[in-house]
């Protein structure tokens, strides 16, 4: 099916054409005076000076041209000269008709799909999960449906943090702490031991104590950098070692997105590429993009364009170590070896902007991937507690993920267990299940570049532009469609969409008409916070039109159907933009 959009576009640009102006002219919005009309047409005024007209006498040429539209219920040409636009009745009800017939609302899929690998989540092995990487994985995670929505093949790949300074400093203090272990060992040669020497909560605490003591004694820093470069040279026992760290972190990420219903295609990380890198690396000298620069080796990246200035990228550091840089350009070629994406995307803070310049800019230059790839970076904003300032424990600490959701699953129960129907483990369950739409809803409602409030109290609420508010009307439609199944043996699917019989019926509507305008918007611009606005006026206008009408006494059967089936069809749509965000409706709360 055509957006529906785009049909009433086309009716307006004939209607231009047949009164004798440029058709392009034609093109209609959505009206920002919904109090007057549906969609409007400002093309009468662009097209004034053209045609040495004044716009009411071109916008009433055209409104002659629609008469008799089977589109437009009411054209008005209007001072100075806009048009006003209803449309049908018919025209809206047989689109979303057609609408409800397929599986995918009638959007097409792409003739060929393109490739996408999408690089989020992003978290640090041995450094437990903060909010920070809360941002990475729900925003990825939306991203990567909506795209799997359209169409595309998505591969998503959580690029761990595995192999920087923080794995020298965890190895060293566990050397201190087990110095007998046989991974110190140079001379070991048996196999080292099945079990790790730490559990997930130990290696949470040997990491901070690691990078506190470093920070405080330049012996036990120089240490952990040797270690780094041992571990990264091959040590046996190191890697060893370095691989019961991974194993026992990675067991405990897994749980952690699986709670966030958020997973991932490839745990790739950044040692994934390791030996690829001497050969990009090579590669990189062989062209002459890459050369010495006070010892390290570093590409240019700076552009004639460039207003501020863009350091070069620097590849290997004087000692040949390699950095996040490195391994992120190794990752690129790794990529490009493997899977020849079409597009790469990235969803890190914002902070990180610079960096993520410069590794695209190093990847152009140096021919790592086709001219025809695109690399793109979404940078998103902090989350800021109630004072403004970057989220925090209440003793000013770095606030666990753990916690965080801890706190919002219990403001949940509290709520839902005041419904005297459902019982402890249902409330449990429910509250879960609805306090994680709080909190991706709470993250993906602003646009992702932008910082935002984490509120418990607001992003709980039932009312407001809340995940839960969302919920709750989608509990309330499923409810009425089963009462309504239940009380007449009939299915609501094979009810039929009719005329509709109000303006609130006629608004909900042409809310669905919009479906696949949103839907591809949110892909063209990986924008999630455009689903949620969407959802959300849905939500609306539905409880507005479910005020006003009484479905289930209605006793004009052939009315009641035809609501039966508009209320299954938004049932369906919205369930289909919260799958895509990433979270589920329970089927009462
Ligand atoms: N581990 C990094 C961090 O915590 C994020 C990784 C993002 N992805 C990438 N390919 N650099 O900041």
């Amino acid at each position: 099916m055509r957006k529906f959009m785009t049909l009433i576009s086309e009716e307006m640009e004939k209607a231009f054409a047949a009164a004798g102006y440029d058709s392009a002219l034609g093109r209609v919005t959505v009206s920002n005076r919904p109090d007057l009309c549906e969609y409007q047409c400002n093309g009468a005024m662009a097209g004034a000076k053209r045609y040495h007209k004044a716009p009411l006498m071109i916008a009433g040429d055209v409104a002659k041209a629609l008469e008799g539209s089977s589109v437009f219920e009411s054209v008005e040409a209007v001072k100075p000269g806009f048009l006003n636009l209803k449309v049908s009745e018919k025209f809206a009800s047989d689109y979303i008709r057609q609408m409800g017939e397929d599986e995918r609302f009638g959007m097409p899929l792409p003739g060929k799909p393109s490739t996408i690998i999408l690089d989020y989540g992003g978290p640090n092995v041995a450094k437990p999960l903060h909010v920070g990487h809360l941002r990475s994985a729900v925003i990825g995670e939306s991203v990567k449906r909506i795209a799997r929505w359209h169409g595309e093949k998505v591969i998503g790949d959580i690029h761990l943090g595995d192999w920087g300074l923080q794995m020298g400093l965890v190895i060293t203090e566990v050397k201190k702490r087990q110095p007998e272990l046989p991974y110190f060992d140079a001379d070991f040669a048996g196999d080292y031991p099945e079990e790790a020497p730490f559990t997930v909560s130990e290696l949470e605490e040997i990491y901070p104590t690691a990078s506190a003591k470093s920070k405080e004694d330049p012996e036990y820093y120089a240490e952990a950098m040797a270690n780094t470069h041992r571990l990264q040279d091959g040590d046996r026992g190191l890697r060893a070692l370095w691989q019961k760290i991974i194993d026992v972190s990675v067991a405990d990420l897994k749980k952690n997105y699986e709670n966030l219903n958020v997973d991932f295609d490839l745990w790739w990380g950044e040692s994934s590429v390791h030996d690829a890198i001497p050969a990009m690396v090579q590669g990189m000298r062989d062209s002459g993009k890459a050369y010495e620069s006070s010892g390290a080796l570093v590409v240019d990246v700076s552009e004639e364009t460039d207003t501020k200035e863009i350091p070069p990228c620097i590849i290997l550091k004087s000692d040949g170590a390699s950095l996040y840089t490195t391994t992120d350009l190794a990752t690129i070629s790794e990529r490009e070896r493997l899977y020849h994406p079409d597009k790469i995307i990235y969803i890190t803070d914002k902070r990180q902007e610079l960096h993520f310049k410069q590794v695209f800019r190093c990847a152009r230059r140096c021919g790592l991937l086709p001219e025809s790839t695109e690399l793109v970076h979404i940078g998103f904003g902090t989350m800021n507690g109630k004072d403004g300032k970057p989220f925090k424990t209440r003793e000013g600490g770095v606030m666990r993920l753990s916690t965080l959701i801890a706190d919002i699953n219990e403001e949940m129960k509290r709520k839902i267990s005041a419904n005297p129907e459902i019982g402890e483990e249902e409330a449990e369950r429910t509250a879960e299940q609805v306090a994680l739409a709080a909190l991706k809803y709470g993250d993906l409602s602003n646009q992702a570049s932008k910082d935002y409030v984490f509120d418990i109290d607001r992003f709980t609420s039932f009312e407001g532009d809340t995940g839960p508010y969302l919920l709750y009307t989608i509990v309330r439609i499923k409810s009425i469609l089963s009462k309504y199944e239940e009380s007449t043996g009939r299915k609501a699917k094979d009810q039929e969409i009719a005329l509709p019989k109000s303006k609130l019926e006629k608004d909900l509507m042409l809310d669905l008409t919009a479906f696949q305008s949103v839907m591809d918007g949110a892909y063209q611009d990986a924008a999630p916070h455009r689903i949620c606005a969407y959802i959300y006026e849905l939500s609306n206008d539905f409880n507005s039109f479910y005020h006003a009408t009484r479905i289930l006494t209605e006793s004009d059967e052939a009315k009641r159907n035809g609501w039966i089936a508009l209320l299954a069809l938004t049932l369906r749509v919205m369930e289909t933009c919260i799958d895509v965000l990433g979270f589920s409706a329970p089927d009462r709360m």
